[in-house]
Formats: structure tokens, C-alpha cells, sequence
């Protein structure tokens, strides 16, 4: 039994945009959903002298409208819903806040313990929070802390955090977000792949061909990016987290059981096999970086930026299951199209019967995944086009989920908040997770200062190279 049913989500920046635009949306539309499993209380906590009122007015102004509650349970929402002025580096504050809490709850309750701040706040916040006694659990009720990306810089940075972390609280207490494995479509991949006995028996080096994934996005610096994504660039900011996460899930093992560790630990070994195409001497070969034109003039980037805003690569898994078949890895800003897509190319058949393939690159038998936006499966194949003699054309068969369900798709961070409250970590990257994908993230960064920056015009592709990452024959990138 729990020792207390009355939860405190207290979220570290409240008045920053994460929080407003999708941190309290996804407690909100928990509890109106009755999704969350006792009482929850929301408790902002941020430098400005705001008072409760401020902060509900600023909540009612700035998150989304959100059709499934009505305006009555907002209200109520907003009446369990404080504000704790706190400056998370001076310690003194957070006795004060220790203090508020217990006032506010009146009872024990849960803790969970967000950190939506910036990530040179995130050890000194544990650092405090600990110092104060809030993140012991000893008294009974559960503490968890929840910390942002990004998780460290390159694996150096992430391995100290970690220790850092792990010396005050321990692994079952820290959940270090990654809001993609927070999407239904992420979540139905290894659902997709472990219930559905037609296509496992093709999910291996045998039968297909290529794998490539997409995270393309059209925005650029807009809303005051510039001055973080110029210290980041497109392997730290998405290929490297993100775009890990999507290939881990859709190449690891079958977990012997459902649980988290099983879970993690299969995801876990797929990043320690994930290497470069290291046995192609130039790595312009197999990793192509870009720059759209007019970045260097965006607010917040340096004139002479060496940052990229596109990255493609080659890579490989060297497991049983994929020796040999090549994952294109591919994320930009400023493309022509926004969405994220998986796609599994089968071989092709070992005869042509019908004539030659008289474009070598089409790849007839393709099935995609797509995770954002227009959630839903395509499998491509080709049939014979009613007719006199045999012309053959490609088909599809295509699954949307919101036509399929017809409801709208959960926003990511309403399953993570859930899953914090109730913890399941499955969802949540692991201490190792975290450092192999660091160390796989830094041998491209490395091996990436070998290749031209080369430029791009936006709403195109990203550099015309990237499209020499696939072999002859071999298919071509997606295009949304
Ligand atoms: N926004 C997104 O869509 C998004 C997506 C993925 C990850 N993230 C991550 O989420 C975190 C927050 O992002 P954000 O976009 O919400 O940032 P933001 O808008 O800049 O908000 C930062 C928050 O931190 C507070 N803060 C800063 N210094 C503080 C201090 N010394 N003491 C107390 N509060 C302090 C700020 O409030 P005061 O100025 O009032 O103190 C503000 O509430 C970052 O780690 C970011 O990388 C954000």
C-alpha cells in the first residue's frame, strides 16, 4: 500500500516555456482524465516575485486550450495549483521551500521533483533539494526527481552528472526524460514489432535491406533558440538522444518480459553495437554536415559558427541480427517538410519475372513508421495494373491512428508525468543508456571535424551529398 495518495508535482521553472506549454497541460489533462492514481497538487517554483494568482493567470494565458476538460475542472485545477518564489542557487531558499510544501500538503505526500531549468541548475538543485532532507524517503512517501535534456555535453560531462547524481539519490529515484519515447507511435514500435508474428521473422539482415530514420524539422531559430543551438547543433540537440532512442527501439532484441530492466537493458545493447561506418577511410563518405544559409546571422549564433544544423550518417550495428545493414540517420532544421518517419527497406526479390527494375533505386517494399505528425504505418508493395499485358505499379496500405482510433493522440508528456507518478521507468533513459549514446554521439562529433560544412538553402534537403550515403541501388532518403 502507498503510504499517502496525495502526490506534489513541483516543477523547477515554472515560469519557463516547457512548463507552460507542456508540463502543466500534461498534469491538467491527467488528472481531468482521472489518469493519475490519487490527489495531485502543482507547485511552480521559479525566481520571479510572482504570487499564486499571477502564476494561474499566466498558466490560463499561456498553455493551450485543452478540449477534453472543461473550464470548470481548469478552474479547480488552478486552485491546487501554487506558486513558491525560490532562487534554486542559494540554498537558503530551499529550507523555505521544504517548509511551504509541507504546509501545502498538510500531510505526507509524494514529491516529484521536475527540473525544468536550465542544465548547469541541475546538480546544484539536487545538490539542495537533498541538503534540505526533500529527497528523502525514508519517512515513506517516494521522492523522484526529473531532469531534462540535455543530459551532459559529450560522455565526459554525462558521466560526471550521472556520479554526481547517483552519489545523492539513487537510480529508481531519477528520470531522465526523453519526450520522443513518450509518443503512442514510439511506444507502438516494439508493440507493432513483439505482437505481430508476420513481420519479426523479416526484422533482421536476412530480409532487410536498409533502415533509414528521419527527424526533419522546418523551423529554424525562431523563438530565441539561436543562443542554445549554436553550443548544441543537430547531433547533440536530436541525433544523438532522439534519433537513438527510435533506432534502439527499432532494432533491439525482444525483451524476455515487459519490465523495465528487461526493457532498458535490450535498448542498452543496441547503442554498445552501434558503431560509424569506421571502415570507410574519409568520413565525408559516411557523414555529411550542413549549415542552412543565413544561420550565422540568426540572434544568439556567432558570425563564424561552425555549429551544423543538418547531420546525416551511415552507421551499423554490428549484432547477429543486423551485420551488414546500413541505418541512414538523418535530422535538419529548415527542411522542406516537418515530420519523423522510420523506414525498413526490404531486399528485393532474388529473380526479376516482370521485366527489369528500370529505376534500380525504388524500393517497392518498404514499411514506415511514422511517429510525427500523421501518425501511422504504410506498407509499400507493387501489384499489377488492371490492363492488357503486365504493367506494374506501386500500392500501399496505410493505418492512420486518429481515423483508425478517432481520438486524438495523447501529447508525450502527459504518458511520461504518469508514468513518473506512478513509477515505471521503462519510458526513461538509464544511467548507461545515456553514456553509450554519448559514446557513439561523440565519435561522430569527432569524426565529423573531418568533413566539409557544407552550406544549404532552406526549404531544400539539406547539402545534395547526403544523397551519396546510399549505395548504388541502395533507395533514396524519404521525403515526409
Ligand atoms: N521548451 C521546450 O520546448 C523544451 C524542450 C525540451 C527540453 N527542454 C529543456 O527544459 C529546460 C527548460 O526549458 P525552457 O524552454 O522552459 O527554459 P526557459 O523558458 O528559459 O525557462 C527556464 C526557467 O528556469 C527558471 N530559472 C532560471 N534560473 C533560475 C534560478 N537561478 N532559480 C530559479 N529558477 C530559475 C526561469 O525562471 P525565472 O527567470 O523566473 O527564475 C524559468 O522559469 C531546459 O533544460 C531545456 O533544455 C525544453
Amino acid at each position: 500500500m502507498p503510504a499517502t495518495d496525495l502526490t506534489q508535482v513541483v516543477i523547477l521553472g515554472a515560469s519557463g516555456d516547457l512548463t507552460s506549454r507542456k508540463l502543466v497541460p500534461a498534469v491538467y489533462a491527467a488528472q481531468c482524465q482521472h489518469l493519475l492514481p490519487g490527489r495531485c497538487q502543482l507547485v511552480g517554483v521559479a525566481r520571479r516575485p510572482w504570487d499564486d494568482a499571477f502564476f494561474r493567470n499566466h498558466l490560463t494565458q499561456s498553455a493551450p486550450k485543452l478540449e477534453a476538460c472543461s473550464y470548470d475542472s481548469w478552474e479547480a485545477f488552478l486552485k491546487q495549483t501554487t506558486y513558491v518564489q525560490t532562487h534554486l542557487d542559494t540554498p537558503d531558499d530551499y529550507r523555505a521551500l521544504a517548509k511551504r510544501l509541507d504546509e501545502l500538503a498538510g500531510e505526507p505526500a509524494n514529491r516529484v521533483f521536475y527540473l525544468a531549468v536550465k542544465p548547469e541548475l541541475f546538480l546544484t538543485s539536487v545538490e539542495n533539494l537533498h541538503a534540505v532532507g526533500l529527497l528523502d524517503q525514508s519517512a515513506g512517501p517516494w521522492r523522484r526527481v526529473v531532469v531534462e535534456k540535455p543530459f551532459g555535453t559529450d560522455l565526459a560531462s554525462a558521466r560526471v552528472l550521472n556520479k554526481a547524481l547517483l552519489g545523492l539519490i539513487g537510480e529508481d529515484q531519477l528520470y531522465r526524460i526523453d519526450h520522443y519515447l513518450g509518443k503512442e507511435t514510439v511506444q507502438n514500435i516494439m508493440v507493432f514489432r513483439f505482437r505481430n508474428a508476420m513481420f519479426e521473422p523479416l526484422w533482421n539482415h536476412k530480409y532487410v535491406e536498409l533502415v533509414q530514420i528521419t527527424v526533419a524539422e522546418t523551423v529554424g531559430m525562431e523563438g530565441g533558440r539561436g543562443g542554445y543551438y549554436d553550443t548544441a547543433g543537430a547531433v547533440r540537440d536530436m541525433l544523438g538522444n532522439h534519433v537513438l532512442q527510435l533506432l534502439s527501439l527499432v532494432a533491439m532484441e525482444p525483451p524476455s518480459r515487459m519490465t523495465q530492466k528487461a526493457i532498458r537493458d535490450e535498448k542498452v545493447k543496441v547503442l554498445q553495437d552501434l558503431r560509424l561506418h569506421t571502415d570507410m577511410p574519409e568520413p565525408a563518405k559516411y557523414i555529411v554536415r550542413g549549415q542552412y544559409d543565413g544561420y550565422r546571422a540568426e540572434t544568439g549564433v556567432k558570425p563564424e559558427s561552425q555549429t551544423e544544423t543538418f547531420i546525416a550518417t551511415r552507421a551499423f550495428i554490428d549484432n547477429w541480427r543486423w551485420g551488414g545493414v546500413p541505418f541512414l540517420l538523418r535530422t535538419g532544421k529548415h527542411l522542406p517538410a516537418r515530420y519523423t518517419s522510420i523506414s525498413v527497406q526490404f531486399r528485393m526479390p532474388p529473380h526479376t519475372l516482370f521485366g527489369s527494375y528500370q529505376e534500380c533505386h525504388l524500393r517497392p517494399n518498404t514499411l514506415t513508421l511514422r511517429i510525427q505528425p500523421n501518425e501511422g504505418i504504410d506498407l509499400g508493395f507493387e501489384v499489377k495494373e488492371p490492363g492488357a499485358g503486365i504493367t506494374i505499379k506501386p500500392a500501399k496500405l496505410a493505418m492512420d491512428y486518429e481515423d483508425y482510433f478517432h481520438k486524438a493522440i495523447p501529447e508525450a508528456y502527459q504518458r511520461l508525468l504518469q508514468d513518473v507518478i506512478t513509477g515505471d521507468q521503462s519510458l526513461f533513459l538509464r544511467s548507461d543508456e545515456v553514456e553509450e549514446s554519448w559514446r557513439w554521439a561523440d565519435d561522430l562529433l569527432k569524426a565529423m571535424q573531418q568533413t566539409p560544412m557544407q552550406s544549404y538553402a532552406k526549404n531544400s534537403w539539406g547539402p545534395s551529398a547526403a544523397n551519396d550515403l546510399f549505395g548504388e541501388c541502395e533507395g533514396r532518403w524519404t521525403k515526409g
